[in-house]
């Protein structure tokens, strides 16, 4: 069986970045991340990342600092129902801790079963997601949908509650709003008093609306003000975060007491051993050498070969080859490299020729932006359809 996280001391499990707070501890973890329970030793997270924050991307994030790490948002059903997708969620490995698992739904009688098994499969977390801007996500009633719909939201964050809050911190991911409108504001802000009244932990704002989806800037003045409005209550930021020094000034600028860093970070974990630098008061490290990406890349490598195989890994790869390549001082070639490859040979042969530390390189520049990746199945383009 199982073990189960209230029955099993859960810091054998965790990085030296997270440990459960043992109360006498409380006084001197002020300056740290608090989600419930959790002490995370820096104030950067990776953000749920759907189609990439599988389980290799979390460990080479946690290989690089990032103190806790959200798995791609999972649709509450498919952990009810057995099958593939059922067993894959429930897979939580001992050295993938602490880990949050991200529901999402549109029935509140299946979030609280769902929840429940997520807690009971071993992640640390549950994350209720009200941000996806899909359009198919919109039209199943799904994610930022729930915007637009606060009873039922808070009916969702009850049942959560309910079935998980004694043992495991809920948390909540929100744009914010569906759109600029009056009754989006006051929406937005309904379902965020209610959900920490409700018990929740944390709340994840992104401050870009669900109609924007991912076009113009995410508004930090509006995590500014609801920072403001929440007082000691832990508010993480999301949006535009492609750089440390972004992070640094989202936290500065906002008073937000964390941040979920999503685009910044696919093909780039060095942003968190960057984000521990800046964090410390000391300089930016060096961008990453031929022989570190080739490092990152090559462990990144074997955790896919290792949950895929040699069938599948070349082309799940591929993907985050393509933003590892940002980094390349031949950055065009690299990615095209990445883009031709078809299988796992192809994958190590572009490692071997691209990333060989013993050739003459020219010099490595630090990644900034975030090139373009939007998201699976969001367009850049606002959205047109009325939401439902
Ligand atoms: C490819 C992609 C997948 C995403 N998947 C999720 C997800 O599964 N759950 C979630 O809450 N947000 C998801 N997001 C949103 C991000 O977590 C983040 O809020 C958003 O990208 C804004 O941050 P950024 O501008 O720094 O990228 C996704 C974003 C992208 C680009």
């Amino acid at each position: 069986m199982r073990e189960q996280f209230s029955t099993v001391n859960p810091n054998r499990f965790l990085t030296s970045a997270a440990r459960i707070e043992a109360p006498q501890e409380r006084s001197k973890i002020d300056t740290m991340l608090r989600i419930g329970p959790l002490q995370l030793d820096i104030p950067f997270v990776q953000a749920a990342l759907s189609g990439y924050s599988d389980l290799a991307m979390r460990r080479t994030a946690r290989r690089h600092g990032a103190p806790y790490t959200l798995n791609e948002v999972m649709l509450d059903k498919f952990i009810l129902q057995p099958g593939k997708k059922r067993r894959e969620a429930l897979e939580v490995s001992p050295d993938d801790h602490p880990v949050g698992g991200q529901l999402m739904g549109s029935d509140p009688d299946v979030f609280g079963p769902a929840a429940f098994e997520l807690a009971q499969a071993g992640y640390d977390v549950i994350d209720i997601n009200f941000g996806c801007p899909v359009k198919k996500v919109l039209g199943r009633c799904r994610g930022g949908f729930l915007l637009s719909q606060p009873d039922v939201a808070l009916d969702i964050i009850r049942r959560v509650h309910d079935a998980v809050g004694a043992t495991h911190p809920v948390t909540v991911k929100m744009r914010r709003g569906m759109d600029d409108g009056r009754e989006s504001r006051r929406h937005f802000f309904e379902i965020l008093d209610g959900a920490f009244d409700l018990g929740v932990a944390a709340v994840t704002v992104h401050g870009r609306t669900v109609r924007q989806r991912y076009v113009g800037p995410s508004q930090w003045k509006f995590l500014a003000e609801v920072k403001r409005h929440v007082g000691e209550k832990v508010i993480l930021g999301s949006g535009d975060l492609f750089s440390a020094q972004a992070c640094m000034e989202m936290i500065q600028r906002t008073g937000v007491d964390g941040v979920t860093i999503a685009r910044g970070c696919i093909g780039n974990p060095w942003i968190f051993e960057e984000c521990r630098a800046l964090w410390r008061g000391e300089e930016l490290p060096p961008p990453p050498s031929i022989q570190r990406q080739r490092d990152a890349i090559a462990s990144h490598w074997c955790d896919s070969l290792e949950i895929y195989g040699h069938k599948h890994a070349g082309r799940v790869m591929r993907k985050f080859g393509i933003k590892y390549a940002e980094h390349h001082p031949c950055a065009s070639e690299v990615r095209a490299a990445f883009i031709a490859v078809n299988n796992w040979a192809e994958f190590e042969n572009v490692l071997e020729l691209w990333y060989n530390p013993e050739r003459d390189w020219p010099e490595v520049r630090r990644r900034e932006g975030h090139g373009d990746l939007i998201a699976a199945g969001a367009t850049a383009e606002p959205l047109r359809v009325d939401a439902p």
